[in-house]
């Protein structure tokens, strides 16, 4: 799995890649190993993207002799990497060395005749490679490597867990299965890539990068891609011109608001996805929201995108992310066995309603970790400490800074096993004062509620606002309940004997519902609880059971 092949000269090698979130390391490092990634978020995007600009995708016939395609494409220039997968028929992604060589394959591809269809003329990266003589060349093909694009049902995951020798292991195989592969991440930066081409057209200094889990190392294979639109050179012209004795500036179409100049941009660049991107399906322009945005299925690269406009504050929360995902590989992997613990049994739901985001629940285990003794991971505070002063970011009035070179913090002295990790993280949310206490990564600290949401996870970077007021207290209350179940299984467990009987144990016992035969366990549980919610929450659970786990093969 997570294979790309680099041509070489005289090399039918395969490099191995890891199925890492970001660069190239090791996909189940132990606790306390060095880690090898120490590049900045920044560098990592930059790289990527630049990756992207050299990338095409062909769709190609299903049986395809893969060294006359690669043979016909270096005529065009070297191909540094391709790899194959599987998405309505077979495609495969090319990365050349040179951005020109897309030129000198744009320039020699015909246009599809327009006999049954009309085409809109836009010359996108997208090709379509047909055998003009299928039969002849069927003979010396070899099978193709495709490169999977989603993660193994839970069912089948759950059985792999059984096999494993602890609980650490578990999560580490779990982590495995579901990051995103090095494929996945290159197909994510192209399809960016790939609306940038139309973002251009009318903003030729704009560029479309990713945020949100596609980057911030919790992303796994089958999650939504969040992009959004930057216009960075807007900022770099103002000051240029205030450095000489003349002023000169752009005339510009001046709108009463940021919202409306969002709404306006979104607005075009979403009509001309549906109007002239080939394969952008399902546009849907959600201008409204308290964050404009497009939603759109991308059939080429087969993703589900969110495109927004430059928001800052999600950025550093993506960077944030990608830090703390980066500094100990303990944090991934538990963030991944929490994350698919809380989709199975329905504690968090990929339509928007009133349970836990992702993004939320992740900032609860890094609150966990920030709690440990010794700590896992560092406070915001401290981070910003470290913040050089390139590192200063300050956004609409917030000091947003923190360090971005990872080298400048201290590895942790804690040594706690995943095992032990994972069931104090639900005896830990399974007791906390939510009546009391609030979420504030900042400090890393438990601190009075601010006001009465059940749940108040504080904002990073945009300190007077809760990141999870969407959250209402029978879904709080379905969370603690799930929590405390989930420590007492740990608690109880004998592993050898579970073994014996062929039982699910340690991590796999937590992915399977609790179901019916567990409701009268689970008032035990859920003592201490609010009574009135009692039937509700039981009632939801049963709803639960039964579609739970399909659903969790979802988002
Ligand atoms: P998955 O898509 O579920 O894998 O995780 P994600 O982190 O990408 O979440 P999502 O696609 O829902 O949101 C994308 C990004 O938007 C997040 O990473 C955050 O940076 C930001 N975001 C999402 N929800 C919130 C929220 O409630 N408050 C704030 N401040 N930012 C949010
Ligand atoms: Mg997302």
């Amino acid at each position: 799995r997570g294979r790309l092949r680099l041509p070489g000269p005289g090399s039918r090698g395969h490099a191995r890649l890891g199925r890492s979130g970001a660069a190239a390391q090791p996909a189940a490092e132990e606790p306390g190993e060095v880690s090898t990634r120490k590049k900045t978020f920044a560098e990592v995007q930059a790289e990527r993207l630049d990756q992207a600009e050299r990338t095409v995708l062909i769709k190609c016939p299903s049986r395809l002799n893969e060294k006359k395609l690669l043979q016909y494409l270096s005529s065009h220039g070297n191909v540094k990497s391709h790899f194959f997968f599987e998405n309505r028929g077979i495609s495969a992604l090319i990365e050349f060395s040179e951005k020109s060589s897309i030129a000198s394959l744009q320039d020699a591809v015909g246009i599809p005749s327009a006999s049954e269809h009309h085409v809109v003329p836009f010359k996108s990266r997208l090709f379509t490679f047909t055998l003009k003589n299928p039969v002849s060349q069927h003979l010396e093909e070899t099978p193709l490597h495709l490169s999977p694009q989603s993660h193994i049902p839970v069912k089948n995951l759950i059985e792999k867990l059984c096999l494993a020798d602890s609980i650490s292991s578990q999560m580490y195989i779990l982590l495995d299965e579901y990051q995103l592969t090095e494929e996945n991440i290159r197909l994510r930066f192209l399809a960016c890539s790939l609306v940038r081409d139309f973002a251009r057209a009318y903003f030729p200094d704009s560029t479309v990068k990713p945020f949100g889990s596609s980057v911030n190392t919790f992303g796994k294979l089958g999650s939504d891609v969040d992009m959004f639109l930057d216009f960075r050179d807007t900022g770099k012209h103002a000051t240029k011109m205030k450095k000489g004795p003349f002023e000169m500036e752009y005339q510009m179409k001046r709108l009463p608001s940021e919202r409306l100049a969002t709404q306006r941009i979104l607005s075009v660049i979403g009509d001309c996805l549906d109007n002239f991107g080939p394969g952008c399906a399902n546009v849907q322009k959600i201008l409204n929201a308290r964050c404009p945005l497009v939603k759109f299925s991308h059939q080429p690269t087969g993703f589900q995108c969110d495109l927004s406009v430059s928001n800052s504050i999600a950025i550093r929360s993506s960077e944030l992310l990608y830090i703390y995902g980066c500094l100990d590989s303990r944090v991934r992997a538990l963030v991944f066995s929490i994350r698919c613990w809380a989709r199975v049994h329905g504690l968090t739901n990929s339509a928007p309603g009133t349970w836990i985001t992702n993004f939320s629940l992740t900032m609860m285990v890094m609150f966990f970790l920030q709690r440990r003794s010794p700590p896992i991971i560092p406070t915001l505070d401290q981070l910003k400490e470290l913040a050089g002063e390139k590192d200063k970011h300050i956004i609409g009035g917030y000091d947003c800074s923190f360090v971005s070179d990872l080298r400048k913090i201290k590895p942790t002295k804690n040594a706690e096993t995943l095992d032990v990790l994972l069931s104090e993280f639900f005896e830990y949310f399974g007791n906390f004062d939510f009546r009391k206490n609030s979420i504030n990564l900042r400090k890393g600290k438990e601190v009075n509620k601010p006001e009465s949401s059940p749940l108040y996870i504080w904002n990073p970077f945009e300190q007077d606002l809760n990141i999870s007021k969407n959250v209402n207290q029978p879904q709080l209350e379905k969370f603690i309940a799930m929590a405390r179940e989930s420590a007492w299984i740990l608690q109880k467990e004998d592993k050898t004997q579970q073994m014996i009987n062929k039982e699910p144990w340690g991590l796999a016992a937590l992915l399977i519902p609790f179901g019916k035969n567990n409701s009268s366990k689970m008032k035990n549980r859920m003592k201490g609880i609010g009574s009135e919610t009692i039937r509700s929450l039981l009632d939801s659970l049963k709803l639960n059971n039964a579609s739970s786990q399909q659903k969790a093969v979802g988002k």
